[in-house]
């Protein structure tokens, strides 16, 4: 598969996109002997198969249901392709654009280096598309769970989740797990499990895609409840030298060696927690309490819709779930247009074990903030956590439960 296929009739968009783009490019729309453009779909598509582009152009100057329907049986048939549509702004039509699958849209009068930008997103896309539609062939089908923690905003909670969820399941699932640090600049997920470890991220980092188990395995450092760690590189500056490409290879070897692989990554949506979230299985999206963090999170959401990573379950976890800062429950699920999973109540023995090194769920697995970590933990297991099951499943209610309670009364 390569470059840009140009799905238009319009010979002055065509230069265009030679200022803008250097690779391959081909395809055309024909215009018939009187100059009307033929809307010949199944000929585009035969023409698009043939050359197996990564990116399909669409527009500018062809009719609306024609552009559409060209990019919904993309969408259906060859899914790793990405369309960008090329037509003037319009709201009804950006909706009905994405729901055909479009990834991106383009003014026909967008400068040069945007029509570049937009181009060079969405060749990242296909690429990213395309690894996680068709997984290296040496790798035998496995079904683990791969779970990726994500939060548009800093400091939400997604280590003291991953950290917690993971001890919870290896304690009842010994040497299943595995957590990979993917914030590959800042990772804390070692200082949080106080492991030393003598090998991290950066020792994968001339693999490419072509991670090979044992090379992997090696590179993993053991937590004595029985889960595993690929901890992040010790400096910053280290993880330049990772690519997406490894990050792939190294997640596809430990979903075949793993039941359960957690990937813990930075805030927001860089290429790395892009590559991950295409790999996941399952997303866990934390949320805190407060109008800045809903309101990310809805836009979050709306763009891992726009993306195409549709087809993760997700789960939806309140942090600090108790915390009184003027927002009801039902407020935010329905700014974010989910229904809370789990609510994880503020403790201060959060930071507190992670300052420590000895995660809540082993230091007080009994106080209610341990509780739900177990009660997330059972969500992806396949039998109960903990000693107290029962509690454990009333916890996200009783949290949401007593947060009501405390707003009536003020
Ligand atoms: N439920 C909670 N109650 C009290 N403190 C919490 C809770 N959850 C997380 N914290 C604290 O908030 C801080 C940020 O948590 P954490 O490091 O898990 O967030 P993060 O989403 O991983 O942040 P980053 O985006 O920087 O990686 C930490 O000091 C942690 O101990
Ligand atoms: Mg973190």
């Amino acid at each position: 598969m390569t470059g840009l296929f140009l799905a238009t009739a319009d010979t002055e968009w065509r230069a265009r996109i030679r200022e803008a783009y250097q690779g391959d490019i081909t395809g055309e729309i024909r215009r018939a002997p009187d100059g009307l453009i033929e809307y010949d779909q199944e000929a585009t598509l035969r023409e698009i198969k043939e050359a197996q582009p990564r990116v399909v152009m669409i527009g500018p100057g062809l009719a609306e249901n024609f552009a559409l329907g060209l990019a919904k049986r993309l969408d259906n048939e060859n899914p790793e392709i990405c369309a960008v549509l090329v037509t003037a702004y319009e709201q009804t039509l950006f909706q009905n654009a994405l729901r055909a699958g479009v990834r991106d849209i383009l003014s026909p009068d967008a400068s040069t280096e945007e029509i570049s930008e937009v181009i060079d997103r969405a060749l990242d896309t296909a690429v990213r598309r395309s690894n996680s539609l068709n997984p290296p062939s040496n790798l035998p089908a496995r079904k683990s769970r791969v779970i990726a923690v994500v939060s548009p905003k800093g400091g939400a909670g997604k280590t003291a989740i991953a950290t917690n969820m993971g001890v919870g399941m290896a304690k009842q699932e010994p040497g299943s797990v595995v957590i990979m640090d993917l914030d590959v600049r800042f990772g804390d997920v070692g200082h949080a499990l106080r492991l030393l470890p003598d090998r991290t991220l950066t020792d994968l980092g001339h693999l490419g895609a072509d991670a090979d188990t044992t090379t992997v395995k090696a590179t993993l450092t053991p937590h004595p409840s029985g889960l595993f760690v690929l901890c992040a590189p010790n400096t910053p500056g280290d993880a330049d030298d990772i690519s997406n490409e490894t990050i792939a290879g190294v997640i596809r070897v430990l979903s075949q060696e793993f039941d359960y692989v957690i990937l813990d990554t930075p805030a927001g949506l860089d290429e790395t927690t892009l590559t991950a979230m295409e790999l996941a299985t399952d997303l866990i999206l934390v949320c805190g309490t407060d109008v800045a963090s809903t309101r990310s999170m809805r836009k979050e959401i709306e763009a891992f819709d726009i993306i195409g990573l549709t087809t993760q379950r997700r789960y939806f976890v309140l942090n600090r779930a108790d915390a009184r800062v003027g927002l009801e429950i039902r407020d935010i699920e329905g700014t974010v247009g989910m229904e809370v999973d789990v609510a994880i109540p503020s403790s201060r023995s959060v930071p507190l074990s992670m300052n420590q090194g000895s995660p809540i769920l082993e230091s007080a697995p009994r106080s209610p903030v341990a509780r739900a970590y177990g009660e997330l933990a059972n969500l992806f297991l396949r039998g109960p956590v903990a000693a107290a099951p029962s509690e454990q499943a009333q916890t996200t209610e009783a949290t949401i439960t007593r947060f009501r309670r405390r707003k009536e009364t003020r």
